[in-house]
């Protein structure tokens, strides 16, 4: 192995750079010649990389986004696209690759992988959804959690001002990781989550009760994924029946996605980045390196996409009912 290259590619998450600076320098170190390929899979059919070096990554611990840029690349899922990105990284050397990323980016890199085995892969769990099989955590996940803590607090002081009652939409497609954590850290009164079927008529009895044992203000933190409808759909069918709240909805958004990360993702990051480029030197491929047990695990791709074991935890669930009583 002499060349490598390193991409972001779907949504950023906030512990990519510190990811990237890790690859780059890891590769480095151990005399590997590293290419940054621009705006994920596109960047690849596009033959957009350059060299990177020890200082294309000096102070980018801090940054959220990733410096590579990112895309949701459709090209790339056809034979066309894949045979150009083969060619590319032919032309130029390259011989392992590390993608960070979320489903979408695994899915991509096994298929790639299978069809071009020459091109060693390795995954690097790179998403805020903190949904994928084979790492307890995933890169982003901790920050974006922090990140709607704070926003939540603040909605909390003026929903108590007001007695009023607030839906909250927090990012998770398919996944209410999020939803949990700040519902428990932030003391919501309900936490609507993917995984578990949401029924009005509960949600309704537990607001109800919430106000006969006199709280001043509700928050209900709605998983974007959840399969009732959205935060404003929800708060209508709410409102038809409980006139004692006046009720609000905030949906938070992209903001979640940005900010400087964690010194938890900054760890996680370098971790996850100096073990893709160790796993690399090893020979491995089509592997995705993860954290389990606060050590570094390697799952093969396949079943980081397949097994989903990593649903939410019960005991996180029923803790959240009995503590917002
Ligand atoms: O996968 C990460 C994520 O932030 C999801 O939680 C969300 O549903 C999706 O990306 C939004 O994607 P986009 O930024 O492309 O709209």
């Amino acid at each position: 192995l002499s060349k490598i290259a390193v991409l972001t590619s779907g949504g950023d998450a906030p512990g990519m750079n510190p990811c990237i600076r890790a690859v780059v320098r890891t590769a480095i170190y151990n005399g590997l010649q590293v290419a940054g390929i621009r705006q994920g899979y596109q960047g690849l059919i596009d033959n957009n990389l350059y060299e990177m070096n020890t200082r294309s990554v000096s102070n980018i611990l801090n940054l959220g986004g990733t410096i590579l840029k990112t895309a949701r690349c459709i090209p790339f899922r056809t034979d066309e696209g894949m045979e150009t990105a083969y060619q590319n990284l032919k032309a130029n050397g390259i011989e392992g690759l590390v993608v960070i990323g979320g489903d979408g980016t695994f899915t991509g890199a096994l298929r790639f992988s299978k069809k071009y085995p020459d091109i060693k892969v390795i995954g690097v769990p790179g998403t805020i959804d903190n949904d994928l099989y084979g790492s307890t955590y995933t890169l982003g996940f901790d920050t974006a959690t922090n990140t709607v803590i704070e926003a939540i607090d603040k909605i909390r002081d003026t929903a108590d001002a007001h007695d009023r009652l607030f839906f909250i939409e927090v990012m998770g497609r398919d996944s209410g990781a999020i939803a949990l954590r700040a519902g428990i850290s932030c003391g919501a009164e309900a936490i609507l989550l993917p995984e578990r079927d949401t029924v009005i008529g509960n949600l309704i009895e537990n607001l109800k009760k919430g106000q006969y044992n006199k709280k001043s203000s509700s928050i209900v933190i709605v998983a974007e994924g959840d399969k009732s409808g959205g935060a404003y759909d929800l708060a209508e069918a709410v409102r038809q029946q409980i006139k004692f709240y006046d009720i609000k909805v905030t949906i938070l958004g992209h903001l979640q996605r940005g900010g400087s990360p964690s010194a938890f993702d900054r760890i996680l990051g370098s971790r996850l980045g100096f073990a893709a480029v160790n796993a690399l030197i090893n020979g491995e491929t089509q592997k995705m390196v993860g954290l389990e047990a606060n050590h570094i695990k390697l799952t093969d791709l396949e079943e980081a996409l397949t097994q989903h074991q990593f649903k939410l935890e019960d005991d996180l669930m029923q803790m959240a009912d009995v503590l917002s009583i």
